[in-house]
């Protein structure tokens, strides 16, 4: 068999290896009971090795892991990791599972075939993918992965954050898996260099932090791409947004309103900026610059640009700022900027009113109001001289609408606000509110509950804009419902 150093050596008793060994006079091996006759999942296993339970993945027994880690050590030292490195995934497989059968039988560990298959499953996923993160990583509802330190694993699920009974060997073993995926794209993440940003194949945005900044163990925290990106429909079916405000926000994107998505953490505003790009006109040129490719734009004219951290001399880097900048020497049309985090915010304010209308950005912010001013802050830090009124006014001019997306204490995500930016009065940026989300009270499951309602505005200021894209009499009715409902 390929890849063994040691297995056709006479295996080393498995008393020496086995935990908690009870004497079994003539131990009959699993592997080697006829397939007609297969054993009673219930039997007492007349074992060496207490069998793994296969039911409940996600909570194993402390047998289990003891199984898992003396098959595991077992299979590191038969198998030649550089000749399995050279398969492909399939036969890498395969190869694992013929060894693992072996010590299994060879180390008298008595399990049903489905017991047998899940301590498989975990033991390639070891061995040739991300460990125990990988039943996680197969789930589609599950936001975030966050991992701190080996014993600790949480996922945030419909807006909750929930501890998991998924647990690393060691930290050791989760030092490995965030070597193994911030490898994927060129780094290294360890004790000179134990901040990192990195990417999964599928998309997953993943920062790992490690010892000795984490104090606990390396902590790693998963942002779950989601294949199926959210609708304008899905958030309106969620109770996200209103029917009317959801006309509100098409119509804010169709009419190439400048817009800032603003909200906390998690809020959903990568997923609300993914939404109004549908609502662009499929012949624009669309220019998307981000940290990590997040968005998943329809258009058939799209150019996504990613930033590039420095590489392991400390060169190289890439900004957000050297991205749009470029981005204005690429004729687009609009610019999308995934997230507005420093000196960019003036090249995209800049973008936003030298005609590139309809440009738009997320920042992280608790109101429009606050997101403006951050803003400011942004340019002000940046390094630009220039006054803070000068600032105000390229905002004013460059910013028409601000939409505040939020987690609520439910786990619920809402739009919580439509805001225009009006104008400047003295040295005061004047907002105006279009909608509001009102919490009126809470269901017996303890969901919020609230509607959006219109503040009673009838023209918005870009209603000409608007008008000049046709749409004027939908933002009527669509205000109209929102003042009704
Ligand atoms: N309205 C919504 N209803 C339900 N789930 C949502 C909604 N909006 C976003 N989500 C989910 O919430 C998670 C976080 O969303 P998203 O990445 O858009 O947040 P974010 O505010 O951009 O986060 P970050 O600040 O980390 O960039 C994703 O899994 C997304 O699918
Ligand atoms: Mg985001």
């Amino acid at each position: 068999m390929f890849g063994k150093r040691s297995l056709n050596e006479p295996p080393e008793p498995a008393a020496s290896s086995a935990p908690a060994k009870k004497p079994s006079p003539a131990p009959a091996p699993a592997a080697a009971a006829p397939a007609s006759q297969p054993r009673p999942k219930s039997s007492a296993p007349a074992n060496d090795i207490a069998a793994p339970q296969a039911d409940a993945p996600e909570f194993r027994s402390e047998a289990y892991y003891r199984v898992k880690s003396t098959i595991f050590n077992a299979l590191i030292e038969t198998i030649d990791l550089a000749q399995l490195a050279q398969l492909d995934p399939e036969s890498a497989r395969d190869e694992i599972r013929d060894i693992v059968a072996e010590i299994i039988s060879i180390k008298n560990v008595v399990m049903s075939i489905a017991e047998q298959e899940s301590l498989l499953d975990d033991i390639c996923n070891d061995v040739l993918g991300y460990g125990p993160l990988e039943p996680l990583l197969a789930r589609d509802d599950i936001a975030d992965i966050m991992v701190n330190g080996a014993g600790a694993v949480f996922i945030e699920v419909s807006g909750k954050v929930q501890k998991t009974g998924v647990r690393f060997r060691d930290n050791g073993q989760l030092m490995n898996v965030c070597q193994r995926i911030v490898s994927q794209v060129g780094r290294r993440v360890d004790e000179a260099s134990p901040i990192c940003d990195a990417r999964l194949p599928d998309g997953s945005r993943v920062n790992v932090i490690a010892p000795p900044l984490a104090i606990d163990g390396p902590s790693l925290t998963i942002r779950k791409f989601k294949k199926d990106k959210l609708r304008l429909q899905n958030l309106v079916d969620f109770g996200s947004i209103s029917p009317a405000g959801a006309k509100i926000l098409q119509i804010i994107g169709a009419c190439r309103c400048n817009t800032l998505i603003s909200g906390g953490t998690g809020s959903g505003k990568t997923t609300l900026l993914n939404t109004l790009t549908a609502f662009i006109d499929p012949s624009e040129r669309v220019i998307t610059c981000e940290d990590a490719a997040e968005l998943q734009l329809q258009q058939p004219h799209v150019v996504r640009l990613e930033t590039r951290p420095p590489n392991l001399e400390g060169s190289g880097q890439v900004t957000m700022r050297d991205l749009v900048k470029n981005c204005l020497r690429m004729r687009p049309d609009r610019i999308i900027v995934g997230e507005v985090r420093g000196s960019e915010a003036f090249d995209l304010l800049q973008a936003m009113n030298t005609g590139h209308d309809g440009s738009m950005g997320t920042l992280h912010a608790n109101s429009p109001r606050e997101a403006l001013s951050r803003l400011e802050s942004m340019i002000t830090m940046g390094g630009f001289s220039l006054p803070p009124k000068t600032i105000r006014e390229i905002v004013v001019a460059s910013v028409d609408v601000v939409i505040q997306a939020a987690r609520l204490r439910d786990g619920s995500r809402r739009i919580t606000q439509i805001s225009e930016v009006m104008g400047l009065e003295g040295d005061t940026i004047i907002t105006q509110d279009l909608l509001l989300f009102e919490i009126t009270g809470e269901d017996s499951n303890g969901r919020i509950m609230g509607r959006h309602r219109s503040t009673g505005i009838g023209r918005p200021r870009f209603w000409e804009r608007a008008r000049y894209f046709g749409l004027d009499k939908e933002l009527a009715q669509a205000l109209d419902e929102s003042e009704a409902d």
